[in-house]
């Protein structure tokens, strides 16, 4: 039977997933891995808060044992996220800074980032420069003490991107981001869709959006038509100004489906197919990662629990490391491509 990476493969695609420094001393999530796998990217070692949780000196360790897994294992490596710009997930330290000009914000950016994006530059294809800048409610930018600095988040993410052009002159540079089909996301996907014509504008050297593919507690039958065409109209404007697409975190939340675990898994299965048909007709599309490869290892379980306390079933892989239907909807998906 060909691996995930196999079929994607054959047809220009590249397929990974989540993995963590965890991970790494479980044999068989390394296996699992390293069977269905092209690509990986660290579910959180990559994260400022990882690296510089403090001012003091930068912590690699996390991030270069992931990287060391790729190199050694013949794996490629997506970076994320250099800057998350949003001030619950950067350290307390950025957050209490107020930077005494312009450019003093900018320095920061560029030490930051050029020692960050420069590591591992043999296996990391592909950098988030920027993660979640845009409010998902009101479709405006979040404040940051960058932003503050430097006259707002759009001048900030357009200095994101050319320093690490400078620092990863041979990686692709995304913005990442979770707008979706779902209801009450309009505003996001407009956020999203106006940062990216401002960053087009100012020649910003940007090459692709990381659509993250976190499906939300809506669920698969509420993916409507009209939802649908929503969201095609969206993809289309975002692939006529040039950029790629990846598909960054696709898993999905089983919150609001009925416990049985066998139903949950031929709706997510089916759903799956649905969203990765439409999305993989897009050449534009390069890349697809799911975020986490088995049940027991996803964010979901602790982040979004059921409230009947029930096992969520988001991934491929159940917690066993059997395949679940998701998997094989995910092969189907890349075969139709
Ligand atoms: O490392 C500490 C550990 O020492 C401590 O015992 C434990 C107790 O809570 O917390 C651990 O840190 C957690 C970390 O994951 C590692 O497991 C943090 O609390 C937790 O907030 C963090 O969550 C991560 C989250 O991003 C926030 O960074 C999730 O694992 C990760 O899956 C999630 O990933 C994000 C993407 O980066 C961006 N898109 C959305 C996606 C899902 O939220």
């Amino acid at each position: 039977k060909p691996s995930l990476a196999e079929l994607a493969r054959a047809k220009g695609l590249r397929v990974g997933s989540a993995m963590n420094a965890r991970q790494l001393d479980d044999a068989n999530y390394r296996a699992l891995i390293l069977r269905e796998c092209e690509t990986i990217v660290a579910e959180n070692e990559h994260k400022m808060y990882v690296i510089q949780p403090d001012p003091g000196p930068m912590n690699f360790a996390p991030s270069d044992a992931l990287a060391d897994f790729a190199r050694t294992n013949g794996l490629k490596m997506r970076g994320h996220t250099l800057v998350w710009h949003h001030p619950r997930w950067l350290p307390d330290w950025i957050n209490e800074t107020e930077f005494s000009s312009p450019s003093a914000a900018e320095a920061e950016l560029r030490r930051y980032i050029s020692a960050v994006a420069s590591r591992n530059q043999d296996v990391i294809y592909s950098w988030d420069v920027v993660n979640e800048a845009v409010d998902e409610t009101t479709g405006e930018y979040r404040e940051t003490s960058y932003s503050r600095a430097m006259g707002g988040a759009p001048e900030v993410i357009d200095a994101c991107f050319r320093i690490a052009r400078d620092a990863a002159p041979g990686a692709t540079l995304a913005y990442n981001d979770y707008m979706s089909w779902e209801g009450g996301s309009a505003n996001h996907r407009t956020g999203v869709l106006r940062l990216l014509e401002d960053l087009h504008k100012r020649g910003t050297p940007i090459d692709a959006l990381g659509v993250q593919s976190h499906s939300n507690q809506d669920m698969p039958d509420e993916f409507t038509p009209a939802k649908k065409r929503a969201w095609r109209a969206f993809v289309d404007d975002v692939t006529s100004m040039g950029f790629d697409i990846y598909l960054t975190e696709f898993d999905v939340n089983d919150t609001r489906l009925p416990p049985d675990p066998a139903l949950r898994d031929r709706i997510i299965a089916a759903y799956t197919e649905e969203y990765l048909g439409m999305m993989l007709e897009y050449e534009e599309v390069k890349d697809l990662l799911v975020w986490g490869m088995t049940d027991r290892d996803s964010w979901l379980q602790t982040f979004l629990p059921r409230e009947d306390g029930v096992e969520k079933r988001p991934a491929p892989y159940d917690s066993r490391f059997r395949p679940k239907p998701m998997r094989d909807a995910i092969a189907r998906a890349l075969r139709q491509a």
